[in-house]
């Protein structure tokens, strides 16, 4: 029997956009908003969530444990998801990921050490032998505290075949049940990833007891064929994230490596567990939570994947959908574009939609999200789903009111003039005033709050997009900012919408304002660890 035959027909998916996802820059979500992906990710029916990297940060740790507490003892189709806390190959890491997830029905300790030349060498100055040693003690000390363990070999795409199996065999002895094969930089070409992930299964007899996994990174736009390819050779856990976020060029994307193995199943042989219905509301969520717009020609959930435009096409489609059809909307839970809803649109109809959107909207808050959004019909012709997203986002997922709020601004600008700001927030109930000039009416009204506040912000990235098409479209703002005096202080986004755009500016700075004085009380900045730093 064949190392493939061996393994049964279901692929475990592993979703981590929580962790890697949220590596990505600009992607940093809050705790509300990571729980309410989590619970999203748990409808998906994904089967282990990695909630993030609890020794990285005590808000991080938080995370991870609430998401533990709450999510982890959901159950959607019948089961509840894994919960997985990544931790370095160092006890005091391996120490909080235990107490993060502990709360979890199923909770997953998910270590990690690099194995290639260039980071034994260069990064972490050990010997293979060292290496092993530290991986294994690693592996020994998670299964102390839970059952499930699972080592990752940092850069294993990189790392030498006979070494890899050697630390394979090594951590599997030690008690890890799954043992992931990371493309880390993703370097890696498929029919060469596809030989590495077999070469283990011929050369390391321990791998039928456990579960071999891989996550493979995007750099150069190969993560979902190595990680398909590795599928065909023996993986049964695929790592990956929602719309592909991730570090640097992203993960694999968790919707195309679901619909391959579905759609293909005569070719691959296994499938997921995943609810594929779910899946376009979910990467509608994550997209709405930070703030990064999927493009519209990307495969499953772009806004063209199932638009046919040419006459032949179309034609085609008419007489048999199967002429140009390989999947259905329907099947990844695209609905179209919806009813567009107007004024006259009733709550039933309203509540409907959201629900048909993934929103779990009750009560106050329905009735909150009812008010705006008739607010918004009387200033646009037709509100769209995108639109509604957007007014649900804001009451999900709106923080416990700032300190700072903004209670006026006022632009004065044209061709001849150079652009003024007046602006008016509240403190703690005690109001100010002040204006300030800048290089347009966005910047003039910054340097107004600037001014009030008393400490200046730094503005790395502004982004304005339409939410949807035609002139009285929303305008969405996300801006991303720190501290102006802070060598390498902590950055935090604000975003908010208006069909106003300077409005819309204005109130995303003070968000992030607010974000930002949240931060720094929930985390000191020098005690955030990054994933590549040396044990
Ligand atoms: O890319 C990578 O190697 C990782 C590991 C921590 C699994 O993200
Ligand atoms: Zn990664």
């Amino acid at each position: 029997m064949s190392s493939t035959q061996q393994q049964n027909d279901r692929v475990l998916i592993f979703d981590t956009t929580l962790r890697d996802g949220e590596q990505a820059p600009g992607c940093s979500m809050t705790l509300k908003e990571k729980l309410e992906v989590g619970r999203q990710l748990a409808r998906l029916g994904v089967d282990v969530i990695e909630a993030g990297f609890p020794i990285s940060s005590v808000g991080d740790f938080e995370s991870v444990r609430t998401i533990a507490e709450v999510v982890g003892n959901l159950e959607f189709h019948g089961r509840t998801p894994i919960i997985a806390g990544l931790a370095r190959a160092k006890d005091i890491d391996i120490k909080r990921a235990a107490d993060a997830v502990k709360p979890a029905r199923h909770p997953r300790i998910h270590t990690f050490l690099a194995t290639s030349p260039i980071h034994r060498e260069k990064k972490l100055r050990m010997s293979r032998e060292q290496v092993i040693e530290t991986a294994v003690n690693a592996v020994k000390l998670a299964r102390s505290f839970v059952d499930d363990v699972e080592f990752s070999l940092e850069d294993a795409g990189r790392t030498e075949w006979d070494y890899m199996a050697q630390v394979v065999a090594a951590v599997i002895d030690a008690g890890a049940g799954t043992v992931n094969i990371p493309d880390t930089v993703g370097y890696c070409q498929p029919e060469q990833y596809g030989a590495q992930i077999k070469y283990l299964f011929d050369n390391v007899p321990q791998v039928k007891s456990a579960i071999i996994s891989v996550h493979c990174h995007d750099d150069l736009g190969l993560a979902v064929a190595n990680s398909l390819i590795a599928v065909k050779h023996g993986a049964r856990q695929v790592e990956c994230t929602v719309n592909g976020l991730g570090e640097r060029a992203g993960n694999a994307s968790l919707e195309e490596i679901v619909m391959n193995l579905k759609t293909r199943r005569d070719y691959f042989g296994c499938e997921s567990r995943v609810q594929t219905e779910q899946i376009y509301p979910t990467s509608r969520l994550v997209s709405q939570v930070t703030g990064q717009r999927v493009q519209s020609n990307k495969a499953i959930v772009g806004a063209n994947a199932f638009a046919h435009e040419s006459g032949i096409h179309q034609d085609g489609m008419l007489k048999d959908k199967l002429t140009y059809e390989i999947m259905t909307p329907e099947s990844v839970g695209w609905k179209g574009e919806g009813m567009v809803m107007g004024k006259h649109s009733g709550r039933h109809a309203f509540s409907k939609r959201l629900e048909e959107l993934g929103f779990e909207m009750q009560g106050e808050n329905l009735e909150k999200a009812f008010v705006k959004f008739k607010e918004l019909a009387d200033k646009k012709k037709e509100v769209f789903d995108d639109d509604l997203c957007v007014i649900c986002d804001e009451i999900l997922f709106k923080e416990s009111a700032g300190a700072w709020e903004l209670t006026y601004a006022a632009v004065n600008t044209g061709t001849s003039i150079l652009p003024t700001a007046t602006v008016k927030m509240t403190y703690r109930d005690e109001e100010f005033v002040d204006a300030a000039m800048g290089d347009g009416p966005v910047d003039a009204v910054y340097h107004a709050i600037d001014r009030i506040t008393g400490a200046p912000l730094k503005v790395h990235e502004y982004h304005l997009e339409a939410v949807t098409e035609g002139q009285d479209a929303l305008g969405r703002v996300t801006v991303s900012v720190s501290r102006q005096d802070a060598k390498e202080g902590v950055k935090v986004r604000g975003r908010a919408t208006s069909t106003d755009v300077i409005l819309a500016s204005a109130r995303a700075y003070v968000n992030a304002l607010n974000a930002l004085d949240r931060t720094e009380k929930s985390q000191s900045s020098n005690d955030r660890v990054k994933i590549g730093s040396t044990p």
